[in-house]
């Protein structure tokens, strides 16, 4: 049967470009630099928070521990109190400035959830090194930023129970988008 003969055909085939691609893999020259990833990083890094943040892992960080966090990890960037400087934004202050004609976007007067910082500093701080700060870190140094805004008290400890019932100062800031040809899904903030 041709049908059968042809099928035949194509498996032979794709074994020989399934071969011939680890052979030519295999020749692939090694640079001598990095590692393979453990499991552990893996699944450390393998995290997406929303702002409901029912993904946030396990873990918990005082705002003092972030102070330290802050001062090794982002002041150099951020200003020693996440002032902003000239590597990085200012990540304190600018309530009531959105609104204004020189709006002043940080943690404090725009993000509109705490669970969504966790999610970013997670992922991509220290700007320079992302991915490297425990989740108990990245935890202690949103503590720390949600204190450095007068939205938490210095004595609070975040968690993944607490962070998300924090409210943010600018969470009914954003309004939905009036553009007709958007879906309904683009258009909830
Ligand atoms: C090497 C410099 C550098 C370091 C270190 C660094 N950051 Fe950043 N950070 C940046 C830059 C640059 C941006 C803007 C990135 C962009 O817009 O893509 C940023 C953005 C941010 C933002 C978002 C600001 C906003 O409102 O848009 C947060 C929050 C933040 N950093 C927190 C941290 C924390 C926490 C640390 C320490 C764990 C840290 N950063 C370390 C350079 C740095």
């Amino acid at each position: 049967m041709p049908t059968r003969k042809a099928a035949a055909g194509f498996a032979g085939c794709v074994c020989v470009m399934v071969a011939a691609t680890l052979l030519l893999w295999g020749q692939l020259p090694g640079y001598g630099v990095g590692r393979p990833p453990t499991l552990e990083e893996i699944e450390s890094w393998d995290v997406i928070v929303g702002p409901e943040g029912k993904e946030l892992p396990p873990g918990e960080g005082a705002v003092m521990a972030g102070r330290e966090v802050f001062s090794l990890r982002c002041a150099e960037c951020h200003g020693s109190e996440g002032q902003g400087a000239d590597k990085g934004d200012a990540l304190v202050g600018g309530e009531g400035t959105l609104t204004g004609t020189r709006p002043l976007k940080t943690v404090g007067s725009y993000w509109p959830y705490a669970t969504t910082i966790w999610d970013y500093v997670n992922r991509a701080m220290p700007f320079d090194r992302p991915g490297t700060l425990t989740h108990d870190q990245v935890y202690a140094v949103v503590a720390f930023l949600l204190y450095l805004n007068g939205i938490i008290g210095e004595e609070e400890v975040m968690n993944a129970a607490n962070l998300p019932l924090v409210t943010m100062p600018n969470r009914n800031g954003f309004v939905p988008d009036p553009r007709p040809d958007l879906g309904e899904m683009d258009r909830a903030p």
